[in-house]
């Protein structure tokens, strides 16, 4: 038998109900801020992301899905979608007005070691503005974040964590500190960060694997941040408190990619073990002008669908389910009957689930029961005749038997009555 590839896993039709839940949430509350969904494709071309995301990244350096086509051309799957926004901003910026919002929603490709919460293909939802400079658009997009993850009922078991990561005028002399203070060190230093001392030294910052009171002794960005840099710390800072967003600073949070100017931020759930962060972004204000674009600031996260779905209590969201389902127990006459009231509720915009498998009045009762629909629409022989119906309201019991031409009016009150078919608890 051939066997899904190690990291990888279906979505089951059992599972499937809460992914489009969290979906459909997600672009309500996208469209609410003004986003409009882009959708990119699922290859690039690898130098896309070398440039982008860095050549000593880990994505880069070891993580990419890297193929040449029947062409010879060298091109990967997507590990993010930041720099596949931004090329397409650049490519198509004739056609651009400021500021433009974007979000995107899809698989992710990274040869990463499987664990909990860490997969091989993985879902993000994210969002991408280009334009503003200041750091309200930094401030409103927390918000954003804040507000999904509240939406979605998991707000209480996340924290939003802020730094700064400098810009290219500061960022340089702090990197030299540093590196200097590291290689006094070094001995000390685990030996991935005795290797990426001299590549990419900030990363040391936030490994997994340094000793606690090492890191809370290392020089801080935010010691070293220039005025400008400063300032927009501090301008985020304030709009977050006078909006009564919780926050923490972090001054150990570096991020994975090297495009990140000024404002990072991640959301981290304690309940999730190593793999801990469930959306993350940040600014990246010289990215399009080093991808060859017109300078332009822009600001963005992504969240993984995965972690979030891992955060999300089974309870909150109940499984898609029909809100008819529909017993037809007699012979063919009954079966067609059945068959054309299943019709008449659908056209009425009702979903239902017909018992299509024949059986006895008690059997498909069961088969209702387990199917969680709030109502069950029952035909025997007699009904059929009679061109009536029976509904029994699943939660109380209560029966009743009605004129075939009242039976959608008295769905739709139930349906009311029973709530909707995805019910989250507030
Ligand atoms: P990232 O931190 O690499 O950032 O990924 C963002 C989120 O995707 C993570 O916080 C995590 O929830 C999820 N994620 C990443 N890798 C995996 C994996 N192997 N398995 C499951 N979930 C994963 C970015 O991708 C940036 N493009 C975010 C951004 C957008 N910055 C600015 N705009």
């Amino acid at each position: 038998m051939i066997q899904t590839v190690r990291g990888v896993r279906d979505i089951p039709p059992e599972e499937s109900g809460r992914w489009i839940f969290l979906e459909e949430c997600a672009r309500r509350i996208f469209a609410q801020y003004g986003y409009r969904e882009l959708r990119t494709p699922l290859f690039e071309r690898v130098e896309l992301f070398s440039r982008a995301v860095g050549e000593t990244s880990d994505i880069v350096e070891k993580e990419m899905y890297v193929f040449e086509d029947r062409g010879g051309d060298a091109l990967c799957l997507r590990p993010e979608g930041t720099a596949s926004a931004v090329r397409s901003f650049i490519e198509n910026s004739r056609h651009r007005t400021l500021p433009w919002r974007v979000y995107y929603l899809g698989a992710m490709f990274r040869y990463e070691r499987p664990q909990k919460g860490r997969y091989r293909q993985f879902h993000q939802i994210g969002c991408e503005l280009f334009g503003p400079e200041g750091p309200l658009a930094d401030a409103e997009m927390m918000a954003l974040v804040l507000r999904l993850l509240r939406e979605i009922g998991i707000q209480g078991a996340v924290t939003l964590e802020i730094n700064s990561l400098g810009c290219p005028v500061c960022r340089g002399p702090y990197r030299e500190r540093l590196t200097a203070h590291l290689e006094s060190l070094r001995e000390r230093l685990c030996g991935n960060c005795q290797r990426r001392l001299t590549r990419n030294p900030l990363r040391v910052l936030d490994c997994k694997e340094e000793d606690a009171a090492l890191l809370q002794d290392l020089p801080r960005m935010r010691d070293h941040l220039c005025g400008g840099c400063e300032a927009h710390f501090q301008g985020l800072v304030g709009h977050l408190d006078r909006l009564g967003l919780p926050y923490r600073f972090n001054p150990l949070m570096v991020r994975g990619l090297d495009y990140y100017h000024r404002t990072a931020f991640e959301a981290v759930a304690e309940g999730l073990g190593a793999q801990n962060a469930v959306a993350a972004g940040g600014r990246y204000d010289g990215l399009v002008a080093e991808m060859g674009g017109v300078s332009t600031p822009a600001v963005g996260f992504a969240m993984g669908m995965e972690r979030l779905l891992m955060l999300m209590d089974e309870a909150r969201v109940a499984a898609a389910r029909a809100d008819v389902y529909l017993v037809a127990a007699g012979d063919g006459v009954v079966e067609a009957y059945g068959l054309r009231l299943a019709e008449t509720l659908r056209e009425a915009g009702l979903s239902v689930e017909m018992h299509l498998s024949g059986g006895s009045m008690k059997s498909q009762m069961k088969h209702a029961g387990r199917s969680l629909a709030p109502v069950a629409v029952i035909i025997g022989q007699q009904e059929a005749q009679e061109q009536r119906v029976a509904i029994k309201w699943m939660e109380t019991g209560e029966q009743q038997t009605l004129p075939v031409e009242r039976l959608v009016e008295a769905v739709r009150a139930g349906a009311g009555r029973a709530g909707q078919s995805v019910n989250v608890e507030s």
